[in-house]
This record gives structure tokens, C-alpha cells and sequence, in this order.
């Protein structure tokens, strides 16, 4: 039988697969963390809530997991002032080959930490087992039923990954992906190369991906959790993109507005799911502007 999960690992992350050997996401598609420095800023604010949270630390972490070119954890770097930058600790974690950058420091493993972990669009990038209807694999009986003949990519990889990061964190973690929740579950799995949605071939020419079953996610790593768009969260951050001021100034905010309607279009980017856990500080202290579980959009964000 055809082992899905081991052909999808080999091609992006085998000898000469495209992740393995330093393809970068900003060559392939457009993330967040390429529209701007918004999304690092909307970070730094949840980090600095978390650091007060932690009641200061000597060091404070922020550690971004499935880095790719690292733009997201050199922003963070690079934006971070006060007390905050004096005691923060950037850590890149990929798998592809590092991108030097003053001040973040690159691994392959994930590390403990004492702050802010993020995952950024890592979770879709986990290979997974794919099988067809009906199944008695346990992920699927509880996660996704299948009717005779339909498909679904089994979560339980991406799950025991995410549980494994969340646990070794004192802060918060988050995972901000594209996905679908148990009640509006559909087969996903695709190709993306140069800008463009391609078939999903495991040849290492393109980038293998499908949604993240993120309510999965969550209960897998279980404790306090919320689930929120990233429209909602970065509104509960301060990003809202108002145009104000005149001349110049009017132009740069006019300019910044554009960036923030683009990482909060409820038909793009702001329907990605952002799933943020609380460890030994509560995540109602961290968004307090939103009620946990505030519902997202059935089916959120294309990949
Ligand atoms: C879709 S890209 C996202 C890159 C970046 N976070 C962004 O949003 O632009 C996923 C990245 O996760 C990396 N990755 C996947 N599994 C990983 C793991 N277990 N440890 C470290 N990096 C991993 C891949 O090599 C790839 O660069």
C-alpha cells in the first residue's frame, strides 16, 4: 500500500526535498510575515502581555517554529525596545538549511522556553498518512468519519507535534494556520510552486500541503486554549488600520492600512485560525478583548 505519509516527508524534507534544501517559502507563496511588520508587531504586543504575565523574566523567549527564511523572528528582533528587547531570546527552528540574521539564533530541534512560541504556518507543512473511507484509524473515527470512498490527510502527526511543542513551554504558544473543524472537515491536500497551486507531486519540486485540523490540534495539547481568527486577533492587538494624519504621514498610514486590511481580509489571510494556549498564564489575561471559542468561519482560509 502506498505510504503517503513517508512519500510526503521524503519530498520536502528527504535528501534534495524542497524544504531539505533551502527552498523558501517567500519564493512559493505569500505568509503573513511577508505582507509587513504587522504581524510581528501584533506579536510583540501578545509577548509583552505574556512577559508581564510571567512577572518579568531574566529571559524571555520567542521562538518561531517552521521559521523558513526567518523573516518573522528578525522582525520580532528587530522591532522589539525597552526592557523587553534587553532580556529577548529569538530562536529560529527549521528544518531547511539557516539564514544568517543579527540576533536570531537557528536550530532544528524545538526548545523549552520561557516566553512566546509561535508556529506559523508550520503545522500544515507536517506530513501526514492519508486514507480513504470507510476507516477504523482512531484519528479518523474521532476527528473526521469518512463516507465509502472519500479522503482525508489524518491529523495524529500534526497533533503529537503540536502537543510535544506546547508542553515544553512556560508562556503561551500559538499556532496560526489554514484549516477546517470537525464540522466542516474536506480534503485538502496540494502542491504550491512559485506562486502558484500546482497537483501535489512527491517529487521534491513543489510544496506539499494540507488544512490543519486545528480543534484537533487543541485537544491534543489540551489545557487553556482559544481559538480566534487571525482577523479578531490582531483587531484585539491593535491592529485595526485607521488612515489618520496628513501629507506624508497620511501616505505612510494609508500604506499601513493596506497591509493590515491584508492580514485581516475575512476572505484571505484574516481567516486563518490562531490557536493560542495559556501555560501557567491564563490566555483570558492574553486576549482579554475576546471570549474564548469566539466562533470562526466554518471552513477558514484557503492554503
Ligand atoms: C509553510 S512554511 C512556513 C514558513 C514561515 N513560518 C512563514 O510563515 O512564512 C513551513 C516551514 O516549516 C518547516 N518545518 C516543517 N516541519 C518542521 C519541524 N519539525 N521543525 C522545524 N521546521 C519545520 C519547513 O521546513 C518550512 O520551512
Amino acid at each position: 500500500m502506498f505510504d503517503w505519509e513517508a512519500a510526503w516527508h521524503a519530498a520536502l524534507y528527504g535528501p534534495g526535498g524542497f524544504f531539505a534544501r533551502g527552498e523558501k517559502p517567500s519564493a512559493h507563496f505569500r505568509t503573513s510575515p511577508l505582507v509587513g511588520p504587522e504581524l510581528a508587531e501584533a506579536l510583540l504586543t501578545l509577548l509583552g502581555r505574556v512577559d508581564a504575565a510571567l512577572g518579568f523574566p531574566p529571559v524571555v523567549d520567542f521562538v518561531d517554529v517552521g521559521a523558513g527564511g526567518g523573516e518573522l523572528a528578525f522582525a520580532v528582533r528587530r522591532l522589539a525596545s525597552g526592557s523587553l528587547a534587553a532580556r529577548l531570546r529569538v530562536t529560529a527552528v527549521e528544518l531547511g538549511p539557516p539564514v544568517e540574521l543579527p540576533g536570531v539564533t537557528w536550530t532544528t530541534s524545538v526548545p523549552s522556553c520561557t516566553g512566546l512560541l509561535v508556529g506559523h504556518e508550520w503545522l500544515d507543512a507536517i506530513p501526514c498518512p492519508v486514507v480513504t473511507g470507510p476507516s477504523d484509524d482512531p484519528w479518523i473515527t474521532r476527528w473526521w468519519p469518512l463516507a465509502d470512498g472519500e479522503r482525508a490527510e489524518v491529523g495524529a502527526p500534526r497533533d503529537a507535534a503540536w502537543a510535544a511543542a506546547v508542553a515544553g513551554v512556560r508562556g503561551a504558544a500559538l499556532a496560526v494556520d489554514y484549516g477546517h473543524l470537525r464540522s466542516s472537515r474536506r480534503f485538502t491536500l496540494t502542491g504550491y510552486r512559485a506562486g502558484r497551486q500546482v497537483p501535489p507531486v512527491f517529487d521534491g519540486s513543489c510544496d506539499i500541503t494540507a488544512h490543519v485540523a486545528l480543534d484537533a490540534c487543541a485537544a491534543a495539547a489540551g489545557g487553556d486554549r482559544a481559538l480566534v481568527s487571525q482577523r479578531d486577533a490582531l483587531a484585539a492587538l491593535g491592529l485595526t488600520g485607521e488612515v489618520t494624519g496628513s501629507g506624508w504621514e497620511w501616505l505612510e498610514s494609508a500604506a499601513r492600512a493596506g497591509r493590515i486590511a491584508e492580514l485581516r481580509d475575512p476572505a484571505g489571510l484574516g481567516a486563518f485560525g490562531w490557536l493560542l494556549h495559556g501555560r501557567g498564564v491564563a490566555v483570558a489575561d492574553l486576549l482579554p478583548e475576546l471570549p474564548p471559542w469566539r466562533p470562526i468561519p466554518a471552513s477558514f482560509a484557503t492554503g
